[in-house]
């Protein structure tokens, strides 16, 4: 066997030839002489898993990753044996499987051309340290590959030269190159050559990636425990390698209420009840939109979790439901420290069920979170999560509650170097029963499952909303997330813009940063221009730790005010974009974000840019990073873009400066586009509207929008009651033509649509919709630039002067 005889003696085990291949339906086995076995699973055509042992036994296949609903099934396999290798043929991929040594070549089964190869492939270390083996992967790193992904990483997006470890941790004020943070999403897309795969590692201990930094020509991961256990998806488009790779681990189970998708203001902490009611009655005298109120531990009595301090709060049942007649929803922090304290029935009850972690050699394991001394459940055990979810009852369905905040849930101790469980905890993992080690980074994402179940059955018919701050892969099925404790500083800017960017690919787009920063205070320059970038993204809320004043829109001076309000206001009138994007989200797995390399891979400028992204499919976003600045330079990604708010049209493909004065950003539409636009409310539902804009941005060709619709809330849209419009347009010199077409059930409250044409470069002299000719005296119109119409129209003909 040929292995790199340095390593060996550095402890490192390789597989030897293989003995041994049985194939049963989609899965292979190759076994090796010295007792290695692989298992290749053929997931879907451009879907492949590897799983390897050294004990000659697989463990329980069970994973929290991998979804149950992930698509399955493959239209064609084919496995054959060559003198050196056996080769696997799928419709999409070709993979060959060394004899001599288990190492993996991957082709395109198309071009023939390599898109991933192992360098030294699978091989393992006995450590004695942990007492078992620390497996390992090692792939070339081809020339001009780049990487993205792996959650919420404070870095570049092009992860390019960098190391990383996989362990959620609790990291006040962590800064720019922090590693790790809190959430660990072992999942990379690479691209080379215009070809995108995905490798996601599903071993949920501490996880480690290398993209070519240690050595430059080489991509590795590894594993403190558990197997190599990897899926490799391939594209050759990255879209369509995130797609699948959240196809794998879950999309949202449902789509969020629409109120969800409006703006929240937070702070650590809003008491008594009648500083919150002097916050949301700000928020409406100063016509802000906003739609979430949060009350972080302070409510509580004494940081129980699931009490109220009846001192701030007399009437708990009384203020949630008069915020809820001011278009307030209320939202409220959950931790998984219970105080120990034999008086709290929350306490009493777990302990006599027997749901607390323990230590390996028996005590339940004791740590120090806000309450005091506390025990922590084990969510990773079916029937305490169970519990758990039905200690929601009162909160939800009796007090009105309507979304739950999960902290702390890395689980976070406090006055302890490693800020979490010692090692040895022993956890359920779903009958899987195993050390800390392996159930840490599925500790907080098993505390949401539990409360997003609670919230489901609790706010039924409604839609739950849940925020949890740890993260796994798949968590992205039960819940929004945010970044957790960044700073006031222009840094943190820039990281929340990279991380909102990164979470996004790595199949996790409802997410948002701290607006304005968590620990100390933003100056209102920076608060305004974190504000434009947070109305652009999934999850926006304001929060900050509070101890260094204020950081509610209002408190930075009327200039500023103006400001944040306008960019809210622009994000109330952009829900149905929004919410249009999340259905494709939800459906299809289509990030909602998109760094420009994964909205123009084959454009290789895009491949190291992290500044700029597109929202949606339609909308180029560019926040302003810097203080003092009247604008910026930016690339442009390919195409004719429309700057937002002058209507010019730049052409992209190049770096240019924008203006972007503070009560502005760059902000770009593309070319053909339809973006639908609400008109402002000061929150989701508090206008009857009979019409809405449908902003078309003139181009000579074809281009597709959608625009997603149904009830804001509840289920009904999973039985059909939705609208789901495509418009179809296409323009001439001097004509335009838009044709419509609907699927689903649901029909929205408003009648009409304004059309409003943006740089027609002529003037509309007359148009027909569905073929009938419409005097223009009519429509309402605008300067003939605007037309009213039924919203049930399928082709609009617009003519336009010679
Ligand atoms: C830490 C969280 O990250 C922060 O958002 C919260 O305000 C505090 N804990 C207090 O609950």
């Amino acid at each position: 066997m040929i292995v790199n005889t340095e390593l060996e003696q550095k402890g490192n085990l390789f597989p030897s030839e293989i003995i041994k291949y049985k194939k049963v339906v989609d899965t292979l086995y190759f076994t090796t002489k010295n007792n290695v076995i692989l298992q290749v699973t053929v997931v879907r055509d451009s879907v492949i898993r590897f799983r390897y042992t050294t004990t000659g036994k697989f463990d329980n296949d069970f994973s929290y990753g991998i979804t149950i609903h992930a698509s399955r099934g493959y239209n064609f396999l084919e496995v054959t044996e060559e003198e050196t290798h056996y080769v696997i043929k799928t419709s999409k991929l070709i993979c060959k499987v060394e004899k001599l040594s288990l190492q993996i070549k991957i082709y395109d089964a198309l071009d023939l051309k390599l898109i991933n190869e192992d360098e030294l492939g699978f091989h393992w270390e006995e450590s004695y340290e942990f007492g078992g083996d620390i497996v390992k992967m090692s792939k070339v790193c081809q020339r001009a590959e780049s990487y993205y992904g792996l959650g919420d990483k404070p870095v570049g997006v092009n992860m390019k030269g960098k190391r990383f470890e996989n362990w959620v941790t609790d990291s006040y004020a962590f800064g720019k190159d922090t590693d790790p943070i809190y959430k660990a999403i072992p999942f990379y897309t690479a691209i080379q050559d215009n070809k995108s795969y995905g490798i996601f590692f599903d071993n949920t201990f501490k996880t480690h990636f290398d993209f070519g930094q240690e050595r430059r020509n080489v991509t590795s991961f590894w594993a403190q425990g558990g197997e190599m256990n990897y899926y490799f998806i391939y594209g050759p488009k990255m879209e369509d390698v995130v797609a699948n790779y959240t196809d794998l681990t879950g999309k949202p189970h449902a789509l969020p209420p629409l109120w969800a998708l409006g703006f929240h203001q937070c702070k650590w902490s809003y008491f008594p009840e009648s500083e919150v009611k002097e916050i949301t009655n700000t928020f409406r005298k100063l016509q802000i939109p906003c739609d979430a109120i949060y009350l972080d531990i302070d409510y509580m009595d004494g940081f129980r979790c699931f009490t109220w301090d009846k001192n701030h709060f007399p009437d708990p049942k009384r203020m949630v439901k008069e915020l809820e007649n001011d278009g307030f929803k209320t939202v409220v922090i959950i931790d998984p420290g219970i105080k120990i304290d034999l008086e709290y029935d929350v306490f009493k009850e777990a302990l006599d069920k027997d749901y607390f972690c323990k230590r390996a050699d028996g005590p339940y394991m004791k740590g120090k979170v806000w309450p005091g001394e506390c025990y922590f459940p084990d969510y990773t055990k079916p029937e305490v999560r169970e519990w758990w979810s039905e200690l929601f009852k009162e909160l939800i369905e009796d007090i009105g509650v309507k979304g739950v905040w999960n902290d702390m849930n890395e689980p976070a101790v406090m006055e302890v170097p490693n800020k979490t469980f010692p090692d040895d905890v022993r956890h359920d993992f779903d009958g899987n029963p195993c050390s800390h080690r392996k159930a840490h980074n599925v500790y907080g994402m098993q505390m949401a499952r539990a409360t997003y179940h609670g919230l489901k059955k609790f706010a039924y018919p409604k839609r739950p909303f849940v925020i949890t701050r740890a993260a796994y892969s798949g968590t992205q099925r039960y819940t929004s997330t945010w970044m957790g404790d960044n700073v006031a500083t222009w840094e943190h800017l820039w990281i929340a813009n990279v991380q909102a960017q990164r979470m996004a690919m790595s199949g996790f787009s409802f997410a948002g940063s701290d607006i304005g920063g968590f620990a100390e205070q933003p100056q209102g320059e920076l608060f305004a221009r974190w504000i434009q970038l947070g109305v652009f993204h999934a999850f926006c809320r304001v929060h900050s730790s509070g101890d260094h004043g204020d950081q509610e829109p209002w408190v930075f001076g009327t200039e500023i005010t103006d400001i944040v309000r306008k960019f809210i206001e622009l994000r109330y009138q952009l829900l149905p974009y929004l919410y249009t994007a999340f259905w494709d989200y939800i459906n299809d797995g289509i990030p909602i974000l998109k760094s420009l390399v994964l909205f123009d891979q084959e454009d290789v400028h895009t491949h190291y840019r992290s500044d700029e992204f597109v929202y949606g499919d339609k909308i180029l976003v560019c926040p302003v990073l810097e203080p003092n600045t009247k604008g910026r330079r930016m690339y442009i990604p390919r195409g004719n873009w429309y700057n937002f708010w002058t209507d010019e049209m730049v052409e992209g493909g190049k770096e240019m400066w924008v203006d972007a004065d503070l009560d502005s950003m760059p902000i770009f539409i593309k070319e053909g586009a339809v973006i639908p636009k609400y008109p402002v409310q000061q929150y989701v539902g508090e206008k009857q509207f009979n019409e809405i804009t449908l902003d078309v941005y003139y181009k000579v060709g074809k281009e597709t929008s959608k625009l997603y619709d149904d009830a804001h809330d509840g289920y009904d849209y999973k039985k059909g009651r939705y609208s789901l419009r495509t418009f179809k347009f296409t323009g001439k010199e001097n004509e335009i033509i838009l044709q419509q077409h609907k699927e689903g059930k649901f029909d929205a409250q408003y009648s009409n649509f304004r059309i409003v044409f943006h740089n027609l470069p002529f003037k509309i002299t007359s148009f027909e919709i569905d073929n009938v000719k419409v005097d223009l005296q009519e429509s309402n119109g605008n300067k003939h630039q605007e037309i009213l119409v039924e919203k049930s129209f399928t082709e609009i003909h617009l003519f336009g002067d010679e």
